[in-house]
């Protein structure tokens, strides 16, 4: 039988180290995957080695694999072919340049598949392709009634449930609002023996497992209320139910968005750390509270005792936000590379993976983010710190932060986590984080829980919105500043961090002496500045004085690059910044 490809994600760079594991972790969580691949026989051994095979895994539960070989994200070609795209609705990005041995011994650029070219331009095409696939994807959040409260009809599914049930003597009612527009859930709230008023549905049967959580448009009285829950796992478990809290504003209508995360798990007015997860496919009530209490027997900070006044505007709606259609990793380094530009001095402070820039890597890596975030497409950007050499089985807790101010190590299989845990969430969208294992002390051998790596998003801010946490704006992308001469790249690589990385078997991924056998010709990467970079390792290779020096390839590769960024970011930026983008 045919695997069906839906809901996929189209994964870049899926022969990667990185990406292998992007591949293998999305599998594992059962979703459809699509592997791009320069080279399909490759794929085909890269993923044999993995235990994986084309189609369904061995455990149908392990989610689907399909391949796509002959993508070169730097020919913008091979990323028309509609049949790439059947079934995607997500994708992986985790490409990088091919460094290695040439044929001539020397160190050198595999391909021709510089940083410029792949990093800068291919993603670039990356991300112009979405712009047309996903072209009719949602970008922002979408709601539709899930319960009608228009109606007697719709409201005959509701009864009262106040504290007369336990002596109390409250009372509420719900009724349509004079105006047809919804329904009223008013009464008096009496403290003295009991101090609640509700209003919950008779038995449902709701799927609302294609939503992220409840909307309600809401006109109050400024008191906090209570929206509770019931699945079908707490059916025949009285007093367990998943509440969470509302407020509203004195005569103001509101819409309050409450994510099913925001639900706590209640028995009997105590939050209930045994409970099952919320499962939001199977929805059996809903109900409407004011009480005097909060959890655990905390106070409601927004009541009071006699009259309550609660509109709820169409009904009760679910929400949808949008999943990034790209999660993109690149790399810590970026973003203070493009801020220090030619500052020597500021570049000199820095740590040597910025002294460095070898081929400018971090300029074209921070030219394919901006690719990305200008496709006005939902996104994500990962920035991986240090990549270890292994993936080590130990566990480490995860940190994030944003303004590209940390460095630090983590693995590729941690990355590959977040970079799944990013596809998986709304709150990953727009937002850009740098990503490292926690140094502190007791950190290692504590793995971050999926919860964990969510929050790693949440506690974020869109890229939109930095300075609300007191970050400048992204800098607009610059050239690649002038390469250290030998002289200076020498210094940094005694550098002791230098030093202690390459010890410990980290620093540039570099192709081994087998994968190098297709290697073509050797590219000079850099601007027109750029004069000459040290050989070795962790350097781009000699480059010539000006465009003569330059293959005709990476020339057109150059020239596409800045005509892009004039057709698609200059538009978008200050004035004052025009000059650096195209410069
Ligand atoms: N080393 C570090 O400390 C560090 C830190 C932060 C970020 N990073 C970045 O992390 C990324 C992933 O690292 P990695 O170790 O997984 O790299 P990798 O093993 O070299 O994988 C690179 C992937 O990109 C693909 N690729 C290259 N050019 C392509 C093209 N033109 N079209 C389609 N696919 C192309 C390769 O495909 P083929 O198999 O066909 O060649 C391969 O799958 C890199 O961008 C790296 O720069 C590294």
């Amino acid at each position: 039988m045919q695997a069906p490809r839906e809901n996929a994600v189209l994964v870049f760079g899926s022969t990667g180290k990185l990406g292998r594991q992007i591949v293998t972790q999305l599998l594992e969580e059962g979703r459809t995957v699509v592997a791009a691949a320069r080279d399909a026989q490759k794929a085909d051994t890269v993923f044999e080695e993995l235990g994986l095979r084309v189609g369904y895994q061995a455990d149908k539960s392990k989610g689907i694999l399909a391949l796509e070989g002959d993508v070169d994200i730097t020919n913008p070609e091979s990323l028309n072919r509609p049949e790439l795209w059947a079934g995607v609705s997500q994708v992986a990005c985790a490409v990088g340049p091919i460094f290695g041995r040439l044929p001539d011994g020397k160190m050198g650029y595999l391909d021709d598949m510089t940083s410029e070219r792949v990093d800068a331009q291919g993603v670039a095409n990356i991300a112009s392709a979405l712009q047309s696939v996903f072209k009719d994807k949602a970008k922002s959040r979408e709601t539709a009634t899930v319960l009608p409260m228009t109606s007697e009809a719709d409201l005959v599914k509701w009864q009262r449930l106040d504290d007369v049930i336990m002596g109390g003597q409250s009372s509420s009612a719900l009724t349509l609002a004079a105006d047809g527009s919804g329904a009223v859930f008013s009464g008096d709230l009496i403290i003295e023996g009991g101090g609640f008023c509700g209003a919950r549905t008779k038995a449902l049967d709701l799927n609302l497992g294609e939503f992220d959580g409840v909307a309600l448009e809401v006109e109050g009285d400024g008191q906090t209320f209570k929206l509770n829950l019931k699945t079908a796992d707490q059916e025949d478990l009285p007093e367990c139910t998943f509440q969470a809290t509302f407020d509203t504003l004195p005569g103001r209508s509101t819409t309050v968005y409450i994510p099913w995360r925001e639900f706590v798990a209640v028995k009997r007015a105590r939050v209930d750390p045994a409970a099952p997860k919320l499962d939001p496919s199977s929805v059996r009530q809903l109900g409407l509270v004011l009480s005097r209490f909060e959890f655990n027997g905390l106070a409601n900070p927004n009541y009071w005792a006699g009259k309550f006044s609660l509109k709820i505007k169409g009904g009760i709606q679910g929400f949808r936000e949008p999943r990034p259609a790209i999660v993109f990793v690149t790399s810590a380094g970026v973003e203070r590379n493009a801020k220090i530009g030619d500052d020597e001095t500021a570049r000199k402070a820095d740590i040597p993976i910025v002294q460095l820039n070898p081929g400018g890597v971090l300029n074209h890596k921070y030219a394919g983010e901006w690719a990305v975030r200008s496709a006005g497409i939902p996104y994500a950007v990962v920035r991986s710190t240090g990549l270890t050499s292994e993936d080590e089985d130990t566990d480490f807790v995860l940190e994030a932060s944003q303004g590209d101010r940390i460095s630090g190590k983590i693995s590729r299989k941690e990355v590959a986590r977040v970079a799944v845990a990013a596809l998986g969430t709304a709150a990953s969208v727009g937002k850009t984080v740098e990503i490292r294992r926690s140094e502190a002390a007791g950190d290692r051998g504590k793995a971050s829980s999926q919860p964990d790596l969510e929050r790693l998003f949440l506690t974020a801010v869109q890229d939109r919105h930095r300075p609300r946490i007191n970050l400048a704006p992204l800098p607009a992308p610059v050239p690649p500043p002038k390469p250290p001469t030998p002289e200076r790249t020498a210094e940094i690589l005694s550098d002791e961090r230098v030093q202690a990385a390459q010890a410990a078997g980290r620093g540039g991924r570099v192709r081994s002496e087998e994968e190098t056998s297709a290697a073509t010709s050797v590219t000079v990467v850099g601007d027109n500045r750029a004069q000459v970079s040290a050989p070795g390792q962790n350097g781009a290779q000699p480059q010539g004085d000006g465009d003569e020096a330059v293959p005709q390839n990476v020339k057109e590769a150059r020239d596409w690059i800045r005509s892009w960024r004039a057709s698609n970011l200059e538009r978008k930026l200050p004035q004052e910044e025009k000059a650096g983008v195209n410069s």
